[in-house]
């Protein structure tokens, strides 16, 4: 116990601390930005006492899947995350990644124009250098896209790369993975990566391996194609030495209801083997650029913004096709470039995941849409007040340890994710009774309710339902997080 006050002590609270332990009570002595004590602290002194009777108190939360590359810089509040409990982002998923890439042209190629259009980082190192310079309030850690890598090696995106085109491919990742990234992300289902061969992937990932960094993937294909999709998936990190992170783990279009549990026993086994992990967000509507050859699996598909007929944003597209007098096929092509989301899961299939014991929650957010998939505002606190409170689909301390311990470990974000003596003061202070996400696919911007406050770094970024204005975000550096690991 240190004779000089403690900066912060959260007193009276149930402590939940991310491991998967259960929960008991404690105070938590907080000092600068690190978690100083955790215990009896009702008679020691301190700058400032929080009463947190009643109350969980957790670690920030982790959220593994995002594409907030470009909003930790343009909306630095991220309120959409701080008001779930998040205090640390990863981005660069899904193959696209702000850096490394200068982009001149018109607009980047769907569905990189999700980010939005900073493309205006030539090296990672630029990224990292921006968000040192103006730091957002959550802590960061970014991945490298192929996409991006592409995008910025290549004239012609719709064949594999050739050997020159691979050689400048792998001297930005080289150059990505020595600024700090922390590994490689694909989106080999879209256009613009779907021409590369396996090889193609394997040639760069085989950077990822002796840099201990980690290769995530949206598959090829999470339709028909699944488990050929999850078996290129794991070839590419035998080859590599990489652990693989399956993103969004799902099983797309209504005629393959169900296939998460011949998917997931296919994780299982093969995790005996290697390394392989994976994410899900806890809803049954996928989202991502509107394409017409999505349209016949869905069951539904509301626009979430289009370039070519702004006002649609928000509107289903079947009466949008009514209106125009065409098949949704056709309004689909007619109002690119665009944005959808898709009802093609199955609710048992997407509990299935959820509860797999291996699965980390995260959100797939896509910032920028006008009209998003409310998984943007909702994923954390949906988790633990829908599928944990009121379904009984998985305890509290479990739910928490797949939003903290879980992903801290598999990502490697060393003295995070769990509330230990030590460890950064990332901290949310939830009520269990009443957390719950608002955002639904009517009202997609809506804070959750039950989310009280939360620390980043030891500073508060979300309190009586706003934010702070602190801005107390680390961009995280795969050598520092490495290094803290093996001191
Ligand atoms: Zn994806
Ligand atoms: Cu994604």
């Amino acid at each position: 116990m240190p004779n000089s006050p403690f900066d912060l002590i959260v007193h009276g609270g149930t402590v939940i601390d991310g491991t998967g332990a259960a929960r008991k009570d404690a105070d938590i002595g907080i000092t600068g930005d690190r978690i100083e004590f955790i215990g009896d602290l009702s008679t020691q002194g301190a700058v400032e006492r929080l009463d947190a009777t009643g109350k969980i108190v957790a670690p920030g939360f982790i959220d593994v899947h995002t594409h907030d590359d470009h909003a930790l810089l343009s909306k630095p509040d991220m309120t959409y995350k701080a008001s779930q409990g998040v205090a640390t982002v990863v981005a660069g998923n899904c193959g696209i990644s702000l850096a490394p890439l200068r982009f001149t042209g018109d607009r980047p190629p769907p569905p990189m124009d999700l980010l939005g259009d900073g493309y205006r980082f030539p090296k990672m190192a630029d990224l990292f250098k921006a968000l040192d310079e103006t730091p957002p309030a959550l802590n960061a850690a970014l991945l490298c896209g192929h996409t991006t890598l592409r995008v910025g090696a290549m004239e012609n995106l719709d064949r594999g790369a050739t050997d020159e085109e691979i050689d400048i491919m792998r001297e930005n990742l080289a150059e990505a993975l020595d600024a700090g990234a922390i590994g490689m992300s694909t989106g080999l289902f879209y256009p613009p990566a779907n021409a590369a061969p396996t090889q193609e992937v394997i040639r760069l990932a085989a950077l990822l391996g002796p840099a201990g960094a980690l290769y995530t993937t949206h598959l090829r294909d999470e339709g028909d194609h699944l488990e050929e999709s999850l078996e290129e998936a794991f070839e590419i990190g035998r080859a590599s030495g990489a652990k693989v992170v399956l993103s969004h783990h799902k099983s797309a279009g209504a005629s393959n209801f169900g296939g998460t549990k011949n998917s997931l026993a296919l994780i299982d086994r093969v995790r005996k083997e290697q390394d392989v992990t994976l994410d899900v967000y806890p809803y049954h509507a996928a989202s991502t650029v509107l394409s017409a050859d999505r349209v016949a699996e869905s069951s539904r598909v509301i626009v979430t913004w289009s370039e070519a007929r702004p006002d649609v944003a928000g509107r289903d597209l079947s009466d949008i096709a009514k209106e125009m007098g065409c098949t949704q096929q056709e309004a689909a092509t007619a109002l690119l470039p665009a944005g959808g989301i898709y009802f093609m899961m199955d609710e048992a299939d997407v509990q299935r995941v959820l509860q797999y014991p291996h699965a980390m929650v995260a959100s797939d957010g896509l910032p920028h849409d006008i009209f998003p998939h409310p998984r943007l505002w909702g994923t954390f606190p949906r988790v633990l007040g829908h599928y944990s409170r009121d379904l009984g689909l998985l305890t509290l301390e479990d739910a928490v340890y797949r939003m903290s311990g879980l992903p801290a470990a598999e990502f490697g974000l060393t003295g995070r994710g769990t509330l230990t003596t030590g460890n950064y003061a990332d901290v949310v202070i939830f009520d269990a009774e009443t957390v719950i996400d608002r955002a639904d696919f009517a009202h997609p911007t809506q804070a959750a309710a039950g989310i009280e406050m939360v620390f980043v770094n030891g500073k508060p970024v979300w309190r009586d339902g706003q934010p702070t204005g602190e801005r107390p975000g680390t961009a995280l550096r795969r050598q520092a997080l490495q290094a803290a690991a093996a001191s």
